[in-house]
């Protein structure tokens, strides 16, 4: 069934536990998506980017997935990932997307903080959950998010706990060292600026760019309020590297090929989701 995030991600606080947010471009990404969420038995926040608007429309990506949702026995959060844009955010919510991230963390304080309460009221209206961004991610390689010369901004946890209290947002988006993309050097994940930020706010807090961080951090992260892990790289590099090899082997038709690439994107997905169990 198609939910908004708040339940989900409020059980998954309190039980020290994260929800993964996993991105998808296409059918075969999202079937990937879903078949790993009921094998694990979890439910799971299917993430599109306005990025991908070129592959399908948000009316497209509602259709399919409330379809396919509809298939699963687990809940399943359609979220649209970072959008500048008060407009497209306006356009997926018509459209049915049961959760929105507005990400104003390039704009001044107070911009962000007047922008996501507008954008708070609107969803809320509809039963639509909000994440949104306060500090900001450096640049990973090959990333989808972001800009090459985005640099970081820890999160501070004085503005934070002031800009949850007048936006009313839902989720808070953290920087604390993580990356978009993948790491170029050793990570340096600061779980001290989590915990400041997690005792200030006691709420649900997202953690982005989840390729490639130390599982021992994610669990880490997931121990201190991070309920909710963004994961885009690594299904991209792993379905690529996964359909290039059985590409140098034979000569598939198609539509096996994109069976395959939906068991692919299964597989990493299934790891994040065990990692994200926390156990
Ligand atoms: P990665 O591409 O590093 O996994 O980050 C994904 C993300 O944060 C999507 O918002």
């Amino acid at each position: 069934m198609l939910t908004n995030f708040n339940s989900m991600l409020k059980t998954a606080y309190a039980q020290k536990k994260a929800i993964g947010s996993f991105n998808f471009y296409n059918y075969e990404t999202l079937k990937g998506i879903l078949q790993a969420a009921e094998q694990m038995n979890t439910p799971v926040i299917v993430s599109f980017g306005k990025k991908y608007l070129s592959n399908m429309s948000f009316a497209e990506v509602k259709a399919i997935t409330a379809a396919s949702a509809d298939l699963y026995k687990t809940d399943v959060c359609l979220h649209l990932d970072h959008c500048d844009s008060m407009d497209i955010i306006y356009q997926a919510i018509r459209a049915g997307f049961t959760s929105v991230m507005y990400d104003g963390s390039a704009l001044s304080f107070e911009e962000n903080t007047a922008n996501t309460g507008r954008i708070c009221e609107v969803a809320h209206a509809n039963n639509v959950s909000v994440e949104a961004e306060l500090g900001s991610l450096a640049a990973g390689e090959a990333s989808h998010e972001g800009s090459a010369d985005d640099k970081e901004v820890y999160t501070s946890p004085d503005a934070a706990r002031e800009f949850v209290d007048r936006t009313g947002v839902d989720a808070l988006a953290v920087s604390i060292g993580t990356v978009h993309g993948l790491y170029k050097g050793t990570p340096n994940i600061r779980t001290d600026i989590l915990q400041a930020i997690n005792e200030k706010l006691h709420m649900p807090l997202v953690l982005h760019g989840g390729s490639g961080t130390p599982e021992e951090k994610v669990k880490e992260c997931i121990s201190n309020g991070i309920a909710k892990i963004n994961v885009n790289t690594e299904i991209s590099d792993y379905t690529v590297q996964h359909t290039r090899a059985l590409l140098e082997k034979e000569n598939p038709h198609l539509s096996v090929v994109a069976l395959n690439q939906m068991r692919y994107v299964e597989e990493v997905v299934r790891k994040y989701m065990g990692i994200f169990a926390n156990q």
